[in-house]
């Protein structure tokens, strides 16, 4: 095996040029250390596409030079290794990769090849996702759930049929025998779903842990732990895809002779209970469907409640899959077609520290810029002190980014085999990068903080968030005209935005008469925005938007917080022991007071409007919680959610003992199996939920 120096060396190389016909040798040895690296360690020195470009220059290789290719290069059998930990288990069937695909053009040149080697043109195609994350092959025995295994080698994975059981959505029993299946062996993917995922690294960050780099490390990571309870925390599912071997009841090992098509397989898959590809793929009946499909699932990619990096499209029919066979690395009758690359590596060229709006430092790599899923990026948070330190981060080093559905690039890691010695500590500042404060860190908070309130930076980032969209909405003041005005001196802090001084802004690039015009307008509605918008405009720590609508319903006036004692607040939905302390802190002390007092003399309305407040008085959701997991039939999330609001009810963020209704769709996920355990709440479906909206009675 290569070392880590010279693989890296020579992968520079060959991206920068492509290699000739005398580094044949030398590509596969990097290409077999970047196989152990993904595979057998999950930890990966490059970027998919990186790798997937050095495989097809091997492939064009050795296809030109025909008589040089060996029995025991990448290209003919599947990755090396197999990491320690859990039983060694043999799969009854390789896991075999996929073939990649990037364009339509690659889809037209597979489709000919097909074929071709079905000697056909009467070909049908089923495409579905490609879900991003970590491999899993199960065995089912007289319907009784056998094993569970990692995908190891292909040949060979790990036993882990106890943590495989944590896993909710795999049945411990599927009833196989009634499609004349006596023992049968399924391919999936395990993920975790990108709401859960946020969820795990929000306590992760609370409890001054380092957020996990991305669902699929993580979902990987989850198979293999040791202790199963935790396994369980971890959110994961797992989706099947693929049926790569069956008994039939009379001993009939054949695949076509359970189901003849690849649809009518998943179908079987989801009709036994498990979850499946059957409900997100699409069946084509020729190539161009094909590729309007992948289109149409790129365009939806953010949408989905999880990963996917790309498609895969399969031959339907079982007979013709198996007239085209496989190599020994992947299926002849199956491509991946991969969505462009959310992942690249750049280089740490600096850390710069910025002061936040409630005082927390965040570090921001500056980073070489570099193309990543559509975007530039040249900066990205590094979130707090600790991940600093747990990814080994030092300025010069090459890092691996990636940028998931929820758009927020990360840093991966750094690829610390890449060091040259050179590489500079990253320092984290003791006081206040701006105002020069020593900085604070409670024992149990990841984050440091400057604790003066006068800090310039955290006033600036204050008015920018009062004038934000999603709080007071005042068009006109965006994020970079705030911190000009706060640099000429005309804003200096919430309350000179309503004592514009409107001659000095004359004088201003870029606010004409018609803009000043507009200003005027926008900041007499802003006076009276909702009192929810105002709560969240007031920038108060833990103090999100739901929050404040939660706050909002239960007071007529922002003055009635000052004397509501922490007990009480605690009874509000949603609202825990960190938020009513800070919330009793906020509005005991007299700076606020008095800053709100002043929002009040300059006629901003501090209490609910009237229109709002007669229509409370008969909603029929008055008083009653809602959440909604899965999709619903007809409503969308964002609508049935309106209605709860404008009927008076609320909303929750989460599963808990105060939550009255969960509406459950399809698809639901992991918050029905935890209102489950919670007996107080009432499982509802659409049907009953228009019914409560109607003001009628559900059974
Ligand atoms: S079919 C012989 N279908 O992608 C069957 N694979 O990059 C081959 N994957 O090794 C696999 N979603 O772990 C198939 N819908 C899907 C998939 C899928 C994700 C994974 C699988 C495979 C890898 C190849």
């Amino acid at each position: 095996m290569l070392g880590i120096s010279d693989a890296l060396n020579y992968s520079q190389q060959f991206l920068k040029k492509e290699a000739s016909d005398s580094d044949m040798e030398t590509l596969r040895d990097v290409i077999r250390f970047h196989e152990y690296r993904y595979y057998v360690l999950a930890e990966p020195l490059i970027a998919d596409v990186e790798y997937d470009h050095l495989f097809k220059q091997l492939k064009q290789l050795e296809h030109h030079n025909p008589l040089f290719i060996t029995p025991d290069s990448p290209t003919q059998r599947v990755a090396v290794g197999i990491a320690d930990g859990f039983q060694e288990v043999a799969h009854l069937v390789p896991m075999l990769s996929l073939e990649n695909s990037y364009n339509a053009d690659d889809l037209h040149a597979w489709d000919k090849r097909v074929k071709e080697l079905v000697e056909t043109d009467q070909v049908e195609y089923v495409v579905e996702p490609k879900y991003d994350g970590a491999g899993l092959s199960l065995i089912y025995e007289n319907d009784l759930l056998l094993r569970g295994a990692t995908r190891g080698d292909g040949a060979k994975g790990e036993d882990i049929t106890n943590n495989t059981k944590q896993l909710r959505s795999i049945p411990l029993t599927a009833p196989f025998s009634k499609w004349n299946i006596q023992k049968i062996e399924i391919r999936g993917e395990v993920i975790i779903p990108n709401l859960k995922f946020r969820a795990i690294n929000q306590k992760r960050l609370e409890s001054n842990l380092a957020p996990f780099a991305n669902p699929r490390n993580t979902a990987a990571g989850g198979l293999r732990m040791q202790n199963p309870i935790e396994v369980g925390q971890r959110g994961m599912e797992a989706y099947l895809y693929h049926i790569s071997y069956v008994k039939l009841k009379d001993g009939n090992e054949r695949l076509m002779n359970a189901f003849p098509t690849h649809d009518s397989a998943i179908r079987i898959l989801h009709d036994a209970g498990l979850k499946s590809s059957y409900q997100g793929a699409i069946v084509c009946p020729n190539i161009e469907a094909v590729i309007h499909a992948c289109n149409e699932y790129h365009n939806k990619r953010d949408t989905l409640p999880y990963e996917i990096d790309g498609m895969v499209i399969k031959l339907n029919n079982i007979t013709l899959q198996e007239k085209c066979g496989a190599t020994a690395h992947h299926p002849r009758w199956a491509i991946a077609y991969k969505f462009p690359a959310r992942q690249a590596t750049s280089t740490l060229i600096d850390v710069e520290f910025q002061v936040g709006r409630t005082g927390a430092i965040t570090p921001v790599a500056k980073i070489e810029p570099v193309p990543l899923g559509g975007v530039t990026i040249s900066s990205i948070s590094l979130f707090n002190a600790d991940v600093i330190k747990e990814k080994e981060l030092k300025i010069g080093d090459r890092v691996l980014l990636e940028r998931s559905g929820d758009v927020i690039p990360y840093i991966v890691k750094s690829l610390t085999e890449a060091r040259t010695g050179n590489e500079l500590e990253i320092v984290f500042p003791i006081e206040c990068p701006v105002c020069g404060s020593r900085l604070e860190k409670p024992l149990e908070e990841a984050v440091w903080r400057c604790i003066n309130s006068n800090c310039e930076a955290q006033r600036v980032e204050k008015i920018i968030h009062f004038v934000s969209k999603d709080a007071m909405d005042i068009s006109g003041l965006g994020e970079e005209k705030i911190r000009r005005l706060y640099q000429e001196g005309i804003i200096k802090s919430i309350p000179d935005i309503f004592k514009m001084d409107y001659y000095r802004l004359s004088k201003m690039d870029g606010f004409g008469a018609k803009s000043i015009q507009n200003l005027k307008v926008a900041l007499e509605e802003a006076k009276h925005r909702p009192l929810a918008k105002l709560i969240f405009a007031l920038g108060i720590r833990f103090v999100g938007e739901t929050t404040a609508k939660t706050i909002a319903k239960k007071i007529h006036h922002l003055k009635d917080l000052y004397t509501i004692p922490k007990e009480e607040f605690l009874k509000w939905d949603d609202i825990g022991e960190k938020v009513a302390t800070t919330l009793t802190d906020y509005f005991g002390n007299s700076f606020n007071r008095n800053f709100i007092e002043e929002l009040g003399e300059l006629g901003i309305v501090l209490e609910v409007q009237e229109e709002a407040k007669q229509n409370l008085e008969d909603l029929t959701l008055n008083g009653m919680s809602f959440l909604f997991t899965g999709t619903l039939p007809t409503l969308s999330r964002g609508k049935a959610e309106a209605m709860v609001e404008n009927l008076g009810g609320s909303v929750s963020g989460s599963v808990n003992k105060k939550l009255n209704f969960l509406v459950v769709g399809e698809d639901a996920g992991s918050k029905l199996e935890k209102a489950k355990t919670i007996t107080s709440i009432r499982i509802i479906d659409e049907d009953a939920f228009l019914k409560l909206c109607e003001g009628q009675s559900i059974d």
